[in-house]
This record gives structure tokens, C-alpha cells and sequence, in this order.
């Protein structure tokens, strides 16, 4: 009878430790099992006297059953508990901050350069493009810029090679569209330009707008008119004023730089002038009976006017603070 309490005893005391349903049978082999102590306890029923085995029997079985029930229990708290681990590990905590899916957004400057095409397109303006790897033909020579010129110098250069540069500005684009098309000619190109020079202003890499306008009867009122309609309609101002100021560029004569009032004074917006006939003549376009306008125009100036940035590099370095703005 004592064996019998201390093996209940043991089994109670051995499934409450056990943490695992596997090892949990194997435990329960050691008292139920073939080999088990209970089970021996009742093999060795048969050698008691016939008054002593009721009672016995009745008591080993009492004792199995309280095995056997602790044991229920044990596997099913086991059960229960990889049940919670399972659902605590699954949990989703529905009241935590979404995490958004944020759309990306068109670069400032990308934007600023569809509103500019958009723009001289209400005016009856088409798009040309030419290559930013540009010869030196395009790039200066046609341009009425020769070897050799002073002129060169003003652009501060990247070359690829003697004949070949990186292009300094968009104004080839006109040479190669004058050579390809007859008048009359209306045209925008928008596009990368480089140039040695770097710092709060100056970016090695920036962007131009060069406009042309080549017909019988085109005048220096036509630029104004085209210039000043164009920007009051980008910056959204009716009262914007454009002047500008005798200057001078290879291809074009006269030349003009061209400002806009900006907060009580003016800025620079880029340069313009009459094509040259020297340039009308490397294109064959007779300079006799045809005149025309050209222009450049600085991209990123109109970009840092409109959105109200103050360093240029901005645009360049990727931050996503930054360009999180334009979305
Ligand atoms: N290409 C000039 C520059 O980058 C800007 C310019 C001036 C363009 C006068 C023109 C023009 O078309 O007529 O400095």
C-alpha cells in the first residue's frame, strides 16, 4: 500500500515537470507500460491471499486511474499551452500605425520641365531633342563659335575626346533641327546640359530650355512677347515684368540677357537673342527671307523660383525629406 502512494506520488510529481507530449508517453511508460512498477505492482496481485487481492486490486486500480487522469490532464494543459504559444506567435495587434504604401512622386525638376514643355506647347511650340555627348561642331563651330574663340571659354567644358564634348547647352538642338527641317520652324528643347562648376548655384550637370522660332516675319517683339507669356503663365502671375538687357552671344545678334521682376527686384532667367546669319547659313536657311528668334532658358531656376528652394544641390542629392515634398 505505501509502494502504491509513492508511485502516485512520483508520477504526479514527474508529469508536472514535463514539458513535451512525447516524453510525457515516455514517462508513462515507466508506471503503465509493460515494463511499468504499477504494472508489476499487479502482476504481483496473484501471490496474495484471496481475502488480501479484492482490496489490493481495488487499490492498485484506484491508483491507475489517478495516473491516468493526471496524465489527462497534463497532456491536455501541454495541449492548451502550445495552443497559446502557437496564437501568440500569430498575433496581429490591429491597433498598431499602418505602414503606408506611399506612391512615388515625379522629381521637381521633372516636373518643372513637363509644366515648361506643357506650357510652350499651348503656344504653338514643338519638341526637338539632340544628344548630350555632342560634337564640337554642334556644340560651338555651327554656332558661330570657333576654334580658337574667346567665346569657348565661357563654357567651361567637359570634353570626351579633341571632337567631342559633353554639351554645354541646348543650342545645338537648334542647329541640328535648322538642318533637318525647312521653315517655318517652332521649337522647344528641354534637356540635360554640363558644365565644369559646382557649388550652391552651379551644378555640374543642370538643365536648359532653349526655344526657336524661325519664320518670314519674326521680330525681337515676338521673343518678348513669347518670353513674358510664357513665364506669367508658369509662375501664375499676371503682373510678372520681363526686361531685357543688351548682351552678347555668338549666335545670335542682337543678344540680350533677359530678367524678371521677382520681389521687388530681377532675376536672371537666361539669354536670348536674333539667330545669328551665320548660323542660318552653316544650315543653309536663307538668312535673306528668313528671320528668327532663340532663347535659353536655366531649368533649375524656374524649378527653385516656384517651389521656393534655395540650394540648387537639393535637387541632387537624393533626399528623401526633401523630394518627399513633391509628392
Ligand atoms: N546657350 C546659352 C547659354 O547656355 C543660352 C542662350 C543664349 C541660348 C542666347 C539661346 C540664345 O538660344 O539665343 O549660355
Amino acid at each position: 500500500m505505501q509502494e502504491l502512494q509513492q508511485i502516485l506520488d512520483q508520477a504526479l510529481q514527474q508529469f508536472a515537470v514535463i514539458g513535451d507530449e512525447t516524453e510525457l508517453e515516455q514517462v508513462k511508460a515507466k508506471f503503465l507500460g509493460k515494463e511499468g512498477s504499477l504494472t508489476a505492482l499487479l502482476k504481483g496481485l496473484g501471490k496474495l491471499s484471496a481475502e488480501e487481492r479484492p482490496a489490493a486490486g481495488a487499490r492498485i486500480n484506484q491508483v491507475k486511474q489517478g495516473i491516468e487522469a493526471a496524465l489527462q490532464q497534463r497532456r491536455d494543459a501541454l495541449q492548451q499551452n502550445k495552443l497559446a504559444q502557437k496564437l501568440a506567435a500569430e498575433s496581429l495587434d490591429v491597433t498598431l500605425p499602418g505602414r503606408g504604401m506611399c506612391a512615388g512622386g515625379l522629381h521637381p525638376v521633372t516636373r518643372t520641365l513637363e509644366r515648361i514643355e506643357q506650357l510652350f506647347h499651348s503656344l504653338g511650340f514643338a519638341t526637338a531633342s539632340g544628344p548630350e555627348i555632342e560634337s564640337d561642331f554642334y556644340n560651338f563651330t555651327a554656332l558661330n563659335i570657333p576654334e580658337n574663340h574667346p567665346a569657348r571659354a565661357m563654357h567651361d567644358t567637359f570634353y570626351i575626346d579633341p571632337q567631342h564634348v559633353l554639351r554645354t547647352h541646348t543650342s545645338p538642338v537648334q542647329v541640328r533641327y535648322m538642318e533637318a527641317n525647312q521653315p517655318p520652324l517652332k521649337i522647344i528643347s528641354a534637356g540635360r546640359v554640363y558644365r565644369v562648376d559646382s557649388d550652391a548655384t552651379h551644378s555640374p550637370m543642370f538643365h536648359q530650355v532653349e526655344g526657336l522660332w524661325v519664320d518670314e516675319t519674326i521680330s525681337f517683339a515676338n521673343l518678348k512677347g513669347v518670353v513674358q507669356d510664357f513665364l506669367q503663365r508658369f509662375f501664375e502671375r499676371d503682373d510678372l515684368q520681363v526686361r531685357f538687357r543688351p548682351s552678347f552671344f555668338p549666335f545670335t545678334e542682337p543678344s540680350a540677357e533677359m530678367d524678371m521682376s521677382w520681389n521687388g527686384g530681377w532675376l536672371e532667367i537666361g539669354g536670348c537673342g536674333m539667330v545669328h546669319p551665320n548660323v542660318l547659313k552653316h544650315v543653309n536657311i536663307d538668312s535673306e527671307k528668313y528671320l528668327g528668334f532663340a532663347f535659353g532658358l536655366g531649368v533649375e531656376r524656374l524649378a527653385m523660383l516656384r517651389y521656393g528652394v534655395s540650394d540648387l544641390r537639393q535637387f541632387y542629392e537624393s533626399d528623401l525629406r526633401f523630394l518627399k515634398q513633391f509628392n
